[in-house]
């Protein structure tokens, strides 16, 4: 069966979920690695629904100016809106393996939790090093979803419901890999952080909570999991939950790197 597609109704849940404190923390630590300075021109590879060019423009200032590329006409829609009005900032529909932009363009690049959804991550590596000038600073950002994991007191039932939500993309794990192909693409000082979003609260302004609304969505019918099992789950959860018993643990990982001056 087919990934999670970026349709309208995905794209209508990340602009509802990326405005949750989990995703603003997200948003800050990520600005914070890709340090964009006044003036600079940056390249957002799948930009989803242009939360980080609403933040990036009062970074570069006027001076400054941002294009970002989506495969999604509806993510496209959506960041077009979020930014209605701003001059400096240009919204390209094309897809990360074939960039429509020019040779060493670009002072930074940021590559969000789409990395992950790429069949040829190395070719998409290839074109943000391109993209850059020499010396750009490149970021990637990605879920190893090997680390999540909501508690459960039936734990091969968690199992199933997780190895159905790996359907939902090309590389559950590809954080394990992703520094040995940025080296590939050329690029130098690869650096990883990881960031656990770790939970013991069932609140809705968590990325546990956020998933857990599109992981109950996505599965029925993948792994061998049941729309049943998975209402089981869900309602499972919400029981923990009022028994001071939810648990919820996932880490991302930003990469960083440059491309040699
Ligand atoms: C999980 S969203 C992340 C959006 C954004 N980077 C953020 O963090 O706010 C993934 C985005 O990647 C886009 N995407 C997936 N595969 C792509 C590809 N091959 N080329 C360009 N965009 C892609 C999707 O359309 C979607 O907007």
């Amino acid at each position: 069966m087919s990934q999670l597609s970026f349709d309208a109704a995905t794209a209508k849940s990340l602009e509802k979920a990326y405005h949750k404190r989990d995703m603003i923390r997200r948003r800050r630590l990520v600005l914070v690695a890709l340090g964009a300075a006044p003036g600079e021109r940056i390249l957002d590879v799948g930009c989803g629904p242009g939360f980080y060019e609403r933040e990036l423009l009062d970074e570069v200032g006027e001076q400054g100016s941002i294009v970002a590329v989506d495969a999604s006409p509806d993510m496209l829609a959506l960041a077009r809106r979020r930014c209605d009005g701003q001059g400096n900032v240009s919204f390209l529909d094309g897809t990360a393996t074939a960039l429509p932009v020019d040779d060493g363009d670009f002072d930074a690049a940021l590559c969000v939790q789409v990395m992950e959804y790429v069949a040829d991550p190395s070719a998409a590596l290839a074109e943000m090093h391109r993209a850059l000038r020499p010396g750009g600073r490149v970021l990637v950002w990605d879920v190893d979803w090997a680390t999540v994991w909501w508690h459960s007191d039936d734990p091969d039932r968690m199992r199933r419901v997780l190895t159905g939500w790996d359907e939902h993309l090309v590389h559950p794990s590809l954080p394990h890999t992703l520094g040995a192909q940025l080296r590939a693409a050329g690029f130098s000082d690869v650096a990883v952080a990881g960031h656990s979003f770790a939970t013991v609260d069932y609140d809705d302004e968590t990325f546990a909570v956020a998933m857990l609304g599109m992981v109950a969505d996505f599965v029925p019918g993948r792994g061998g999991v049941t729309g049943d099992e998975v209402a089981a789950w869900t309602a499972e959860q919400r029981d923990l939950a009022e028994q001071g018993r939810f648990f919820f643990e996932g880490t991302q990982f930003c990469f960083t790197a440059t491309k040699l001056a």
